[in-house]
């Protein structure tokens, strides 16, 4: 008895690149610097273009605990800024999402601002003249904003790479899947706060083992002759994508999707690509979905849901579309709700004492089913945050790397 008591509280007997320790679930100090040292340190992927579909419209938001307002300009360029006034620090917006004329106007003293960031009045400035202060003394706070086919990000930290640079090979699975020349559209947008770690959903997003779970994923693809054949593709800053495999809809009574696909799909195909550290964008042949998270406490993750066609779709095309999306990943697909309450029930065990150790040691020379895409996410988040993820509690200050198998550059 004691030997099987004994198994749950040492680390198991595999390499230190193989488990995590499961504090980083649970405690809030690591959640703090999980804010600072990844979420404002990293590009964030904020809206898609579609999202902002006239001259002034924004959309405010929240990264690593900021508040935003992501705007497209009369010039047409997408900027963001804080959504804090400089005057004395209240929300130049409240809602999540609209349309601003020629300005932007605080609602508590009423200064006002244009949508390139600069003070255009305050109200009665003849009490600052005895100062020497005037609106040409302020502007909103700039963030710095990239967009790559059609995706904005933002980094909060000036000194993060440009955005090419963070996200390497994967900018060209990016302009393949999300070309210039074909432009997407978001059709579909949900959220919903979930009761678990944002990190247990990243490792449901990312990880194919767990298709055990859908008995659509079990019977469409684990049935497929060629499903261990595809192999997942590595790449720096721990982003990844796994070569496309052809579902069997059929199997589950639904239509093929042949026609209409979406730009680089093969007929049923599925696509998962993973970009550190938030986002899935995930395709099946006709229909894409982009996942992004935003952490709220150790215990609770809001996740935002899209999903996206061509802009050029057809109404025809469109139905088709919004209806495959909704098969499967809608509030009520098949596979949404299962992924949740296995996300949410795990998180249960997080917070037990009992439970200490979670396992990442699947090795299939990075076939579907190996763990070195999760492996790869918990090392690239050690570094970040500056601790070990197999021993929560021990810092580390050098960036040593234990290493995880198939990183790639190219
Ligand atoms: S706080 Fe915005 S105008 Fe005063
Ligand atoms: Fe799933």
């Amino acid at each position: 008895m004691e030997d099987k008591i004994s198994r749950w509280e040492n680390p198991p007997s595999l390499p230190p690149t193989h488990y995590v320790d499961n504090r980083i679930f649970t405690d809030s100090e690591i959640f703090s610097e999980e804010r600072d040292g990844i979420f404002a340190a990293v590009w964030k992927l904020v809206c898609h273009e579609s999202e902002l579909p006239q001259l002034g419209s924004y959309r405010a938001l929240t990264v690593a605990g900021r508040p935003l307002i992501v705007v497209r300009g009369h010039d047409n360029e997408i900027r963001t800024f804080f959504n804090i006034c400089p005057h004395r620090g209240a929300p130049l917006v409240r809602d999540e999402s609209g349309t601003f004329g020629k300005r932007i106007q605080c609602f508590y003293h009423l200064w006002t601002y244009d949508l390139v960031g600069n003070c255009t009045g305050i109200t009665r400035p003849v009490g600052y003249e005895p100062v020497g202060f005037s609106k040409e003394d302020i502007g909103l706070r700039p963030v710095r904003t990239e967009i790559i086919g059609g995706l904005v990000f933002v980094s909060i930290k000036n000194d993060v790479e440009p955005l090419e640079d963070f996200l390497g090979p994967m900018a060209n699975h990016i302009r393949l899947h999300l070309p210039d020349d074909q432009p997407l559209e978001v059709f579909h947008y949900h959220r919903s706060e979930i009761r678990c770690n944002w990190k247990l959903w990243v490792d449901n997003n990312s990880e194919q083992y767990h298709e055990f779970l859908h008995v659509l994923n079990r019977k469409t693809g684990l049935a497929q002759p060629d499903y261990h054949e595809r192999r997942w593709h590595l790449y720096p800053n721990s982003h990844n994508v796994i070569d496309q495999g052809a579902m069997n809809y059929g199997n589950v009574g639904l239509e093929e999707r042949s026609e209409g696909l979406m730009p680089g799909m093969q007929p049923d195909a599925l696509l998962v690509m993973l970009l550190f550290p938030d986002v899935m964008i995930n395709v099946r042949a006709t229909v894409m979905r982009i996942d992004t998270i935003t952490p709220v406490a150790p215990d609770r993750t809001i996740v935002e849901w899209r999903g996206l066609g061509l802009k050029s779709d057809s109404e025809e095309q469109r139905d088709i579309r919004t209806r495959h999306h909704n098969q499967v990943w809608g509030p009520a697909g098949r596979n949404l709700p299962e992924d949740i309450s296995a996300v949410e029930a795990q998180q249960i065990s997080m917070s037990n004492d009992a439970f200490r150790y979670s396992i990442y040691a699947r090795e299939e020379e990075l076939r579907p089913h190996d763990d070195s895409n999760l492996r790869s996410f918990y090392q690239e988040w050690g570094r970040r945050v500056g601790r070990w993820p197999h021993d929560a509690g021990a810092r580390r200050s050098d960036k040593t790397e234990l290493g995880v198998v198939g990183i790639a550059s190219e």
